[in-house]
């Protein structure tokens, strides 16, 4: 069947689980060949079976994108294998948290630098290739930032994560203004708290000390944060979805 993604490439990064892996099914269930971006290869190999039963093509791409050689090669391949890059979604993403005060300051290198240095590695090596994509005769092409609503407000305990959520929104803004001439859409989508490994990376005294706030939070899924990428990406070239902000219902 033919879709608004068909003949297109998309690459995701954190495809190996959570909203990630949800974005890659999503999109290729609207027709794209799927590069899946992530260090965990058992999980991508997975993934790349159920990707290929949608009937599009999967590249498993193994790789840290912290590291700027690897982002590199990782869009490398995606373009060697696929043949082109329409889509790129920045979504590996990592939260770690907990006061200032104290504060392990490793947490704060990893999230700098997969958070903010992954993404803009990524973003470098894709450009040229998103560009060449959208002038050609689809007139359009798509980098998504899977941002937060942390990245629209700041809380006590989650400043690093704020500040790079914050500064992913900036870089998306400027971006947005260097390309919007050229058919590249730049978009940001924010979610609020979604049921994923996410949680699973922050230390158990920060957890525990954080039970209350967290206990009975509403959550979306990863498909739903799928759906609002899969939208983004799916518009006619005439139409920009700069930003998509997403809560939980009850979600105050
Ligand atoms: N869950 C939420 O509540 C929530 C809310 C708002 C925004 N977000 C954002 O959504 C994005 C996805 O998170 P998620 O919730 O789906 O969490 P997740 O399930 O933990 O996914 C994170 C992904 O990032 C990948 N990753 C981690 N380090 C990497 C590295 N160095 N190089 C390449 N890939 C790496 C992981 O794969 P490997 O370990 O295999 O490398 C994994 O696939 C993040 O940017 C997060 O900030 C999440």
């Amino acid at each position: 069947m033919t879709s608004r993604l068909t003949g297109t490439v998309a690459l995701v990064t954190g495809a190996s689980s959570g909203i990630g892996a949800e974005t890659a099914l999503a999109l290729a269930a609207a027709g794209a060949d799927v590069a899946l971006v992530a260090r965990r290869r058992d999980r991508l190999e997975a993934l790349a079976d159920r990707v290929r039963s949608l009937g599009t093509k999967a590249e498993v791409v193994e790789a840290d994108v912290t590291d700027r050689a690897q982002a590199v090669g990782a869009v490398q391949q995606a373009v060697t294998a696929l043949g082109r890059l329409d889509t790129v979604v920045n979504n590996a993403g990592v939260m770690l948290l907990g006061p200032v005060e104290g504060a392990p300051v490793e947490e704060w290198d990893r999230m700098i630098a997969l958070n903010l240095q992954g993404l803009l590695y990524v973003t470098h090596a894709a450009l040229p290739h998103l560009l060449e994509a959208a002038a050609g005769s689809r007139a359009t092409a798509d980098v998504v930032m899977v941002s937060s609503i942390a990245g629209r407000s700041a809380q006590a305990g989650m400043g690093v994560y704020n500040l790079t959520k914050h500064g992913v929104g900036a870089f998306a803004e400027s971006l947005r203004q260097e390309v919007a001439g050229r058919h590249v859409r730049v978009s940001l989508v924010e979610p609020g708290p979604v049921a994923t490994e996410l949680f699973t990376h922050i230390r158990p005294e920060v957890l525990e000390a954080g039970r209350s706030a967290f206990a009975g939070t509403p959550l979306l899924q990863a498909g739903d944060v799928a759906d609002a990428i899969a939208f983004v990406v799916t518009r006619p070239a005439r139409v920009v979805v700069n930003e998509v902000l997403l809560r939980p219902d009850g979600l105050a």
